[in-house]
């Protein structure tokens, strides 16, 4: 897929520091996505991936630099404005988050809860017309089947395609994923992958997704941004990337036990 170069960027970040107490934990962090992006951000655990999902997201607030995301100075943003800028966001996480006692599709139907009023008890309490969309996003993730089964008598990769067709009744302008295939297998994670780059691809959607693991990255990213210790250490398209340089991401001595293996 092509990404239109004209276009404004979708999020924009400008020297991004952020520290928690003596831990910097994002250091100088620069970094433009375009709409319609794949973006991977690949690095080892404590390099501040998370860190940098939660400040496009409005999570956190910088210690130092700036966001402008969809088009607007996150700094500037408060309350009202703020949640309704997150509305634009989704957030698909490592551990799925659903309901494990309620159905897939009443899960599914959350994720529209930001544009009601009031909590929703069961599916009738839903309006028509959000039902038949849950229930287009979970054909879409291929689990119509399951609607109105228990969300925890499913799969860790059905679950966290739930998580998807969750996100997606916001009708999200960028989906954030925060190391989603950590907790699956190797089939389920491609199936996930294969899923958010479909997704992407046909509703021009934005995805920023962080993953540890750099075969996956070389797969399923089409941009690969490689993090140490809270900086951005590489960014460079997939296609160009070869293991060996990936590798460089989790500096010599992890370069050289993984070879070694
Ligand atoms: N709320 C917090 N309070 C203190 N330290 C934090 C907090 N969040 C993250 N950190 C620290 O910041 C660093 C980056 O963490 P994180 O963004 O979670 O990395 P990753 O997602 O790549 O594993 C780590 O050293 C972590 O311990
Ligand atoms: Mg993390």
């Amino acid at each position: 897929m092509t990404v239109d170069d004209t276009a404004p960027a979708v999020v924009e970040v400008h020297g991004l520091s952020k520290t928690f107490g003596q831990v910097a934990a994002l250091r100088d962090v620069s970094l433009t996505v375009g709409r319609g992006e794949i973006v991977v951000l690949l690095g080892l655990s404590g390099s501040g991936k998370t860190t940098l999902l939660r400040h496009i997201n409005g999570l956190e607030s910088p210690t130092s630099g700036s966001l402008t995301v969809l088009g607007e100075d996150l700094g500037a943003l408060r309350g009202r404005e703020l949640r309704k800028m997150r509305g634009r966001i989704g957030m698909v996480f490592q551990q799925f988050h659903l309901v494990s006692r309620l159905t897939v599709l009443e899960n599914v139907l959350t994720g529209a809860l930001a544009g009601l009023r009031g909590p929703r008890l069961g599916i009738a309490a839903y309006p028509r017309d959000l039902r038949r969309r849950a229930l287009s996003q979970l054909d879409r993730v291929g689990l119509l089947d399951k609607a109105y089964q228990r969300a925890d008598t499913l799969s860790g990769g059905q679950q966290q395609r739930v998580a998807i067709a969750r996100a997606l009744m916001q009708s999200p302008e960028i989906l954030l994923a925060d190391e989603p295939v950590a907790s699956l297998d190797p089939e389920s994670s491609d199936q996930v992958m294969a899923l958010l780059r479909e997704i992407a691809a046909e509703n021009q959607l934005t995805v920023v997704c962080s993953l540890h693991q750099v075969e996956l990255a070389l797969v399923w990213g089409q941009r690969i941004v490689g993090m140490r210790s809270g900086s951005v250490v590489l960014d460079s398209p997939a296609a160009e990337m070869t293991r060996e340089t990936a590798m460089r991401i989790y500096g010599r001595m992890t370069a050289s036990l993984a070879e070694s293996k």
